[in-house]
Protein backbone atom coordinates (compact mmCIF):
# COMPACT_ATOMS: atom_id res chain seq x y z
CA UNK A 1 0.00 0.00 0.00
CA UNK A 2 1.33 3.17 -0.88
CA UNK A 3 1.85 5.53 2.40
CA UNK A 4 0.72 9.29 2.07
CA UNK A 5 2.97 11.67 3.62
CA UNK A 6 2.42 15.30 4.97
CA UNK A 7 4.95 17.48 2.99
CA UNK A 8 5.25 20.61 5.18
CA UNK A 9 7.91 22.71 3.62
CA UNK A 10 7.83 25.89 5.63
CA UNK A 11 9.71 29.08 4.69
CA UNK A 12 13.13 30.14 4.03
CA UNK A 13 15.64 27.12 2.81
CA UNK A 14 12.69 24.38 3.89
CA UNK A 15 11.32 25.15 0.59
CA UNK A 16 14.50 23.88 -1.17
CA UNK A 17 15.68 21.30 0.63
CA UNK A 18 12.33 19.18 1.07
CA UNK A 19 11.61 18.55 -2.53
CA UNK A 20 15.46 17.33 -2.43
CA UNK A 21 14.52 14.35 0.35
CA UNK A 22 11.79 13.46 -1.35
CA UNK A 23 13.77 13.08 -5.07
CA UNK A 24 15.85 10.55 -3.41
CA UNK A 25 13.52 8.70 -1.72
CA UNK A 26 12.09 8.18 -5.33
CA UNK A 27 14.94 7.14 -6.34
CA UNK A 28 15.52 4.73 -3.94
CA UNK A 29 12.38 2.91 -4.60
CA UNK A 30 10.15 4.33 -1.71
CA UNK A 31 6.54 4.79 -3.11
CA UNK A 32 4.16 7.81 -1.39
CA UNK A 33 1.74 10.57 -2.21
CA UNK A 34 3.00 13.58 -0.52
CA UNK A 35 0.02 15.80 0.64
CA UNK A 36 1.48 19.34 0.72
CA UNK A 37 0.68 20.94 4.62
CA UNK A 38 0.81 24.46 4.62
CA UNK A 39 2.80 25.50 7.98
CA UNK A 40 5.10 29.36 8.41
CA UNK A 41 5.27 32.71 8.47
CA UNK A 42 3.07 33.38 5.37
CA UNK A 43 0.45 31.80 7.16
CA UNK A 44 0.88 34.00 10.55
CA UNK A 45 0.87 36.89 8.01
CA UNK A 46 -1.97 35.96 5.94
CA UNK A 47 -4.13 34.39 8.62
CA UNK A 48 -2.64 35.07 11.76
CA UNK A 49 -2.08 31.79 12.37
CA UNK A 50 1.31 29.72 11.48
CA UNK A 51 -0.48 26.61 12.02
CA UNK A 52 -3.42 26.00 9.67
CA UNK A 53 -5.58 23.80 11.35
CA UNK A 54 -6.37 21.93 7.73
CA UNK A 55 -2.52 21.37 8.32
CA UNK A 56 -3.30 19.78 12.16
CA UNK A 57 -6.11 18.03 10.21
CA UNK A 58 -3.77 16.18 7.60
CA UNK A 59 -1.57 15.42 10.54
CA UNK A 60 -4.34 13.43 12.44
CA UNK A 61 -5.60 11.47 9.09
CA UNK A 62 -2.03 10.76 7.95
CA UNK A 63 -0.10 10.81 10.70
CA UNK A 64 3.52 11.31 9.55
CA UNK A 65 5.01 14.42 8.42
CA UNK A 66 8.09 15.80 6.89
CA UNK A 67 9.24 19.16 7.85
CA UNK A 68 11.04 21.78 5.71
CA UNK A 69 12.29 24.62 8.66
CA UNK A 70 9.96 27.70 9.39
CA UNK A 71 10.88 31.31 10.28
CA UNK A 72 10.23 32.84 13.72
CA UNK A 73 11.10 36.75 14.22
CA UNK A 74 10.42 38.93 17.20
CA UNK A 75 7.23 39.86 18.54
CA UNK A 76 6.91 43.59 16.88
CA UNK A 77 7.69 41.96 13.53
CA UNK A 78 5.27 39.94 14.06
CA UNK A 79 2.55 41.99 14.67
CA UNK A 80 3.72 44.46 12.01
CA UNK A 81 4.01 41.55 9.41
CA UNK A 82 0.55 40.69 10.13
CA UNK A 83 -2.49 41.55 7.30
CA UNK A 84 -3.39 45.33 8.42
CA UNK A 85 -7.35 43.87 8.99
CA UNK A 86 -5.52 41.29 11.16
CA UNK A 87 -3.51 43.50 13.58
CA UNK A 88 -4.80 44.89 16.90
CA UNK A 89 -6.93 41.62 16.96
CA UNK A 90 -5.03 40.17 19.88
CA UNK A 91 -3.43 37.47 17.93
CA UNK A 92 -0.35 36.00 19.45
CA UNK A 93 2.72 34.57 17.31
CA UNK A 94 3.75 31.12 18.65
CA UNK A 95 6.33 28.83 16.57
CA UNK A 96 4.18 26.64 14.99
CA UNK A 97 7.06 23.37 14.97
CA UNK A 98 6.96 24.04 18.52
CA UNK A 99 2.98 24.06 17.98
CA UNK A 100 2.80 20.90 16.20
CA UNK A 101 5.24 18.91 19.04
CA UNK A 102 2.68 20.13 21.55
CA UNK A 103 -0.61 19.56 19.78
CA UNK A 104 0.14 16.12 18.93
CA UNK A 105 2.30 15.44 21.82
CA UNK A 106 5.45 15.03 20.18
CA UNK A 107 7.21 14.35 23.55
CA UNK A 108 9.94 12.22 22.20
CA UNK A 109 12.74 13.70 19.94
CA UNK A 110 15.58 12.17 18.50
CA UNK A 111 18.75 13.34 17.32
CA UNK A 112 21.39 11.46 15.79
CA UNK A 113 24.89 12.91 15.85
CA UNK A 114 26.83 10.28 13.69
CA UNK A 115 29.75 11.21 12.14
CA UNK A 116 30.57 10.24 8.32
CA UNK A 117 33.96 9.33 7.31
CA UNK A 118 35.66 11.93 5.24
CA UNK A 119 33.39 14.48 6.02
CA UNK A 120 36.11 17.59 6.76
CA UNK A 121 34.30 19.43 9.40
CA UNK A 122 34.39 16.51 11.51
CA UNK A 123 35.95 17.63 15.03
CA UNK A 124 39.53 16.39 15.54
CA UNK A 125 41.82 16.69 18.75
CA UNK A 126 45.48 17.10 19.16
CA UNK A 127 46.89 13.36 19.86
CA UNK A 128 48.33 13.01 23.45
CA UNK A 129 52.10 13.49 22.19
CA UNK A 130 51.10 16.67 20.77
CA UNK A 131 52.19 15.79 17.09
CA UNK A 132 49.16 14.41 15.65
CA UNK A 133 45.72 14.75 15.71
CA UNK A 134 42.74 12.16 16.23
CA UNK A 135 39.29 11.99 14.63
CA UNK A 136 37.12 10.19 17.17
CA UNK A 137 34.16 8.42 15.85
CA UNK A 138 31.44 10.65 16.98
CA UNK A 139 28.00 8.29 17.25
CA UNK A 140 25.78 10.21 19.52
CA UNK A 141 22.33 9.97 19.94
CA UNK A 142 20.11 13.20 22.00
CA UNK A 143 16.68 12.05 23.37
CA UNK A 144 15.33 15.69 23.88
CA UNK A 145 12.09 15.90 25.89
CA UNK A 146 9.99 18.04 23.70
CA UNK A 147 7.00 19.56 25.01
CA UNK A 148 7.47 20.67 28.42
CA UNK A 149 10.38 22.19 30.68
CA UNK A 150 11.72 25.63 29.39
CA UNK A 151 9.40 25.42 26.27
CA UNK A 152 6.77 24.56 27.88
CA UNK A 153 5.07 28.11 26.99
CA UNK A 154 4.55 28.84 30.49
CA UNK A 155 5.30 32.84 30.82
CA UNK A 156 4.71 36.29 31.43
CA UNK A 157 6.49 39.65 31.12
CA UNK A 158 4.33 41.73 34.17
CA UNK A 159 2.71 38.57 35.03
CA UNK A 160 -0.56 39.04 36.86
CA UNK A 161 -1.25 39.55 40.39
CA UNK A 162 -2.39 36.08 41.15
CA UNK A 163 0.54 34.52 39.58
CA UNK A 164 2.87 37.64 41.20
CA UNK A 165 1.04 36.12 44.83
CA UNK A 166 1.68 32.27 44.12
CA UNK A 167 5.19 32.74 43.45
CA UNK A 168 5.68 34.80 46.63
CA UNK A 169 5.34 32.09 48.69
CA UNK A 170 8.14 30.62 47.48
CA UNK A 171 10.84 32.25 49.84
CA UNK A 172 13.49 32.64 47.21
CA UNK A 173 11.11 35.02 45.98
CA UNK A 174 12.27 37.88 48.26
CA UNK A 175 15.46 38.83 46.45
CA UNK A 176 12.63 40.01 43.91
CA UNK A 177 10.40 41.74 46.05
CA UNK A 178 11.76 45.29 45.15
CA UNK A 179 10.87 44.27 40.86
CA UNK A 180 7.87 45.87 39.93
CA UNK A 181 5.82 43.34 37.86
CA UNK A 182 5.96 45.77 34.40
CA UNK A 183 9.38 45.11 34.84
CA UNK A 184 9.54 41.09 35.69
CA UNK A 185 9.25 38.25 33.05
CA UNK A 186 9.32 34.42 34.20
CA UNK A 187 9.98 31.60 31.98
CA UNK A 188 8.80 28.56 33.82
CA UNK A 189 10.82 25.39 33.55
CA UNK A 190 7.53 23.03 34.65
CA UNK A 191 8.66 19.31 34.28
CA UNK A 192 5.97 16.10 34.85
CA UNK A 193 6.90 12.62 36.20
CA UNK A 194 5.24 10.98 33.22
CA UNK A 195 7.36 13.51 30.69
CA UNK A 196 10.47 12.44 32.08
CA UNK A 197 9.68 8.51 32.46
CA UNK A 198 8.55 8.70 28.53
CA UNK A 199 11.51 10.35 27.04
CA UNK A 200 14.21 8.12 29.78
CA UNK A 201 12.37 5.37 28.47
CA UNK A 202 12.63 5.72 25.05
CA UNK A 203 16.26 6.55 25.15
CA UNK A 204 16.96 2.94 27.08
CA UNK A 205 14.69 1.05 24.78
CA UNK A 206 16.87 2.88 21.49
CA UNK A 207 20.35 2.08 23.59
CA UNK A 208 19.16 -1.56 24.05
CA UNK A 209 18.06 -2.10 20.51
CA UNK A 210 20.75 -0.72 18.82
CA UNK A 211 23.44 -1.89 21.69
CA UNK A 212 24.58 1.55 22.79
CA UNK A 213 26.26 0.32 26.82
CA UNK A 214 25.73 3.98 28.26
CA UNK A 215 22.84 6.62 28.65
CA UNK A 216 23.50 9.70 30.19
CA UNK A 217 21.00 12.09 32.14
CA UNK A 218 22.42 15.70 30.83
CA UNK A 219 20.65 18.30 33.55
CA UNK A 220 21.64 20.13 36.31
CA UNK A 221 20.27 18.53 39.54
CA UNK A 222 22.89 19.83 42.18
CA UNK A 223 21.17 23.73 41.05
CA UNK A 224 17.81 23.00 39.36
CA UNK A 225 17.39 20.38 42.50
CA UNK A 226 13.55 20.08 41.50
CA UNK A 227 13.16 19.30 37.63
CA UNK A 228 16.49 18.28 37.03
CA UNK A 229 15.98 16.03 40.11
CA UNK A 230 13.41 14.39 39.13
CA UNK A 231 14.64 13.44 36.04
CA UNK A 232 17.54 11.88 37.91
CA UNK A 233 15.37 10.11 40.24
CA UNK A 234 13.06 8.95 37.13
CA UNK A 235 16.06 7.50 35.33
CA UNK A 236 17.76 5.74 38.11
CA UNK A 237 14.43 4.18 38.87
CA UNK A 238 14.06 3.03 35.13
CA UNK A 239 17.55 1.80 34.68
CA UNK A 240 17.22 -0.75 36.95
CA UNK A 241 15.54 -2.23 33.87
CA UNK A 242 17.91 -2.38 31.19
CA UNK A 243 21.27 -4.16 33.59
CA UNK A 244 23.44 -4.06 30.47
CA UNK A 245 23.28 -0.14 30.11
CA UNK A 246 25.21 1.76 32.93
CA UNK A 247 23.53 5.27 33.50
CA UNK A 248 25.66 8.62 33.77
CA UNK A 249 25.13 12.03 34.69
CA UNK A 250 26.87 14.76 33.36
CA UNK A 251 25.71 18.37 34.11
CA UNK A 252 25.01 20.15 31.16
CA UNK A 253 27.70 23.15 31.55
CA UNK A 254 30.52 20.26 32.07
CA UNK A 255 28.95 17.82 29.30
CA UNK A 256 29.65 21.28 26.93
CA UNK A 257 33.41 20.84 27.79
CA UNK A 258 33.22 16.78 27.56
CA UNK A 259 32.05 17.06 24.15
CA UNK A 260 35.61 18.39 23.02
CA UNK A 261 37.69 16.14 25.52
CA UNK A 262 36.58 13.10 24.48
CA UNK A 263 32.66 13.06 22.52
CA UNK A 264 33.39 9.20 21.45
CA UNK A 265 32.42 8.30 24.91
CA UNK A 266 28.98 9.07 24.56
CA UNK A 267 25.99 6.83 23.30
CA UNK A 268 22.60 7.95 24.08
CA UNK A 269 22.09 11.54 25.87
CA UNK A 270 18.72 12.38 27.56
CA UNK A 271 17.86 15.74 28.99
CA UNK A 272 14.85 18.35 28.98
CA UNK A 273 13.74 20.60 26.08
CA UNK A 274 16.36 22.98 26.57
CA UNK A 275 19.00 21.26 27.35
CA UNK A 276 17.84 18.56 24.88
CA UNK A 277 18.42 21.43 22.38
CA UNK A 278 21.52 23.03 23.24
CA UNK A 279 23.46 19.56 23.83
CA UNK A 280 22.19 18.31 20.56
CA UNK A 281 23.37 21.90 18.45
CA UNK A 282 26.75 20.87 20.17
CA UNK A 283 27.17 17.69 19.52
CA UNK A 284 26.09 18.78 15.66
CA UNK A 285 28.47 20.90 15.64
CA UNK A 286 31.20 17.72 15.64
CA UNK A 287 29.67 16.01 13.20
CA UNK A 288 29.70 19.16 10.81
CA UNK A 289 26.97 21.29 12.39
CA UNK A 290 23.46 22.22 11.14
CA UNK A 291 23.98 21.11 7.27
CA UNK A 292 23.98 17.04 8.96
CA UNK A 293 21.87 17.28 11.96
CA UNK A 294 18.62 15.53 11.63
CA UNK A 295 15.68 14.12 14.32
CA UNK A 296 12.81 13.14 14.80
CA UNK A 297 9.64 14.15 16.76
CA UNK A 298 7.45 11.26 17.77
CA UNK A 299 4.20 11.11 19.37
CA UNK A 300 1.93 7.98 20.23
CA UNK A 301 0.02 8.17 16.99
CA UNK A 302 1.83 10.95 15.29
CA UNK A 303 5.04 11.39 14.08
CA UNK A 304 7.24 14.67 12.33
CA UNK A 305 10.76 14.33 10.85
CA UNK A 306 12.58 17.43 10.29
CA UNK A 307 16.29 19.00 9.92
CA UNK A 308 17.49 20.95 13.37
CA UNK A 309 18.35 23.70 11.31
CA UNK A 310 16.11 26.68 10.34
CA UNK A 311 14.88 28.06 7.49
CA UNK A 312 18.32 30.34 7.10
CA UNK A 313 16.78 33.57 5.32
CA UNK A 314 19.89 35.01 3.76
CA UNK A 315 20.05 32.14 1.40
CA UNK A 316 16.59 31.61 0.54
CA UNK A 317 16.97 34.03 -2.83
CA UNK A 318 20.42 32.16 -3.99
CA UNK A 319 19.69 30.57 -6.84
CA UNK A 320 20.61 28.00 -7.29
CA UNK A 321 20.89 27.08 -3.92
CA UNK A 322 23.80 26.59 -1.91
CA UNK A 323 22.75 25.24 1.03
CA UNK A 324 23.94 21.40 2.16
CA UNK A 325 19.94 18.78 1.88
CA UNK A 326 21.80 15.82 4.10
CA UNK A 327 20.48 17.12 7.03
CA UNK A 328 16.88 16.65 5.49
CA UNK A 329 17.61 13.47 3.45
CA UNK A 330 18.88 11.71 6.56
CA UNK A 331 15.67 13.08 8.45
CA UNK A 332 13.76 11.52 5.57
CA UNK A 333 15.70 8.13 6.33
CA UNK A 334 14.39 8.51 10.34
CA UNK A 335 11.06 8.23 8.42
CA UNK A 336 11.94 5.78 6.65
CA UNK A 337 13.05 3.76 9.40
CA UNK A 338 10.36 5.01 11.59
CA UNK A 339 7.63 3.43 9.10
CA UNK A 340 9.70 -0.21 8.42
CA UNK A 341 11.40 1.15 5.52
CA UNK A 342 14.67 0.89 7.04
CA UNK A 343 16.39 -1.34 3.74
CA UNK A 344 16.12 1.76 2.07
CA UNK A 345 17.05 4.57 4.37
CA UNK A 346 20.22 2.19 5.02
CA UNK A 347 20.70 2.60 0.93
CA UNK A 348 20.46 6.08 1.19
CA UNK A 349 22.60 6.01 3.99
CA UNK A 350 25.06 4.58 2.19
CA UNK A 351 25.04 6.87 -0.91
CA UNK A 352 25.68 10.02 1.51
CA UNK A 353 28.57 8.18 3.13
CA UNK A 354 29.87 7.50 0.02
CA UNK A 355 29.38 10.47 -1.93
CA UNK A 356 31.28 12.14 1.54
CA UNK A 357 33.71 9.70 1.82
CA UNK A 358 34.54 10.08 -2.15
CA UNK A 359 35.21 13.74 -1.48
CA UNK A 360 34.16 15.21 -5.03
CA UNK A 361 31.27 16.60 -4.84
CA UNK A 362 30.79 19.30 -1.38
CA UNK A 363 28.64 21.93 -0.23
CA UNK A 364 29.86 25.17 0.36
CA UNK A 365 29.73 24.77 4.45
CA UNK A 366 32.05 21.15 3.34
CA UNK A 367 34.33 23.30 1.77
CA UNK A 368 34.09 26.22 4.87
CA UNK A 369 33.21 28.49 3.06
CA UNK A 370 31.12 31.83 3.46
CA UNK A 371 28.06 31.24 2.06
CA UNK A 372 27.20 33.65 -1.02
CA UNK A 373 26.57 33.54 -4.79
CA UNK A 374 30.37 32.79 -5.35
CA UNK A 375 30.65 29.63 -3.32
CA UNK A 376 30.72 28.00 -6.81
CA UNK A 377 33.67 29.47 -7.96
CA UNK A 378 35.30 28.43 -5.48
CA UNK A 379 34.71 24.73 -6.23
CA UNK A 380 31.11 24.52 -3.94
CA UNK A 381 28.41 22.25 -5.53
CA UNK A 382 24.64 23.65 -5.56
CA UNK A 383 22.26 21.85 -3.17
CA UNK A 384 20.47 19.69 -6.45
CA UNK A 385 23.85 18.71 -7.80
CA UNK A 386 24.74 17.20 -4.07
CA UNK A 387 21.40 15.50 -4.32
CA UNK A 388 21.83 14.43 -7.75
CA UNK A 389 25.47 12.88 -6.16
CA UNK A 390 23.88 10.69 -3.74
CA UNK A 391 21.12 9.64 -6.61
CA UNK A 392 23.66 8.77 -8.79
CA UNK A 393 25.17 6.71 -5.73
CA UNK A 394 21.75 4.52 -5.60
P1 LIG B 1 19.48 28.59 10.84
O1 LIG B 1 19.57 27.16 11.19
O2 LIG B 1 18.48 28.97 9.83
O3 LIG B 1 20.91 29.07 10.33
C1 LIG B 1 22.07 29.05 11.16
C2 LIG B 1 23.33 29.00 10.29
O4 LIG B 1 23.48 27.72 9.72
C3 LIG B 1 23.29 29.99 9.16
O5 LIG B 1 24.57 30.49 8.94
C4 LIG B 1 22.83 29.12 8.01
O6 LIG B 1 23.21 29.62 6.82
C5 LIG B 1 23.48 27.78 8.32
N1 LIG B 1 22.67 26.68 7.79
C6 LIG B 1 21.44 26.32 8.19
N2 LIG B 1 21.00 25.27 7.49
C7 LIG B 1 21.98 24.96 6.62
C8 LIG B 1 22.13 23.97 5.61
N3 LIG B 1 21.16 23.09 5.35
N4 LIG B 1 23.26 23.94 4.90
C9 LIG B 1 24.24 24.81 5.14
N5 LIG B 1 24.17 25.78 6.06
C10 LIG B 1 23.05 25.84 6.81
O7 LIG B 1 19.25 29.38 12.20
P2 LIG B 1 19.06 30.96 12.46
O8 LIG B 1 19.82 31.76 11.48
O9 LIG B 1 19.30 31.12 13.89
O10 LIG B 1 17.51 31.20 12.24
C11 LIG B 1 16.91 31.54 10.99
C12 LIG B 1 15.41 31.37 11.12
O11 LIG B 1 15.10 29.99 11.29
C13 LIG B 1 14.82 32.11 12.33
O12 LIG B 1 13.62 32.72 11.94
C14 LIG B 1 14.59 31.00 13.33
O13 LIG B 1 13.54 31.31 14.19
C15 LIG B 1 14.26 29.83 12.44
N6 LIG B 1 14.55 28.51 13.02
C16 LIG B 1 13.66 27.52 12.74
C17 LIG B 1 13.88 26.23 13.17
C18 LIG B 1 12.94 25.18 12.76
O14 LIG B 1 12.20 25.36 11.83
N7 LIG B 1 12.91 24.03 13.41
C19 LIG B 1 15.06 25.90 13.98
C20 LIG B 1 15.98 26.99 14.15
C21 LIG B 1 15.70 28.25 13.70
MG1 LIG C 1 17.84 24.26 18.20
Amino acid sequence: MKRTIVAMPGDGIGKTVLPEAIRVMNAAGFEADYIHGDIGWDFWCSEGNALPQRTIELLEKYKIGLFGAITSKPKEAADRELLPELQGKGKVYFSPIVGLRQHFNLDICIRPCQSFIGNPLNFIRRSSDGKSFDEPKVNSVIFRQNTEGLYAGVEWTNPPADVRAAMETHPKMKAFKHVLSPDMAISTRIVSREGCRRIIRAAFEYARKFGYSNVTVCEKPNVLRETSGMMWAEAKIIAKEYPGISLWDTNIDAQMMWLTKNPETYGVIVAENMFGDIISDAFAGLIGGLGFACSANLGDEVAVFEPTHGSAPKYQELSPSIVNPIAMIMSACMMLDHIGETEKADKIRAATAAVIAEGKVRTYDMLKLKGGPDVFDKGACTTQEMTDAIIAKL
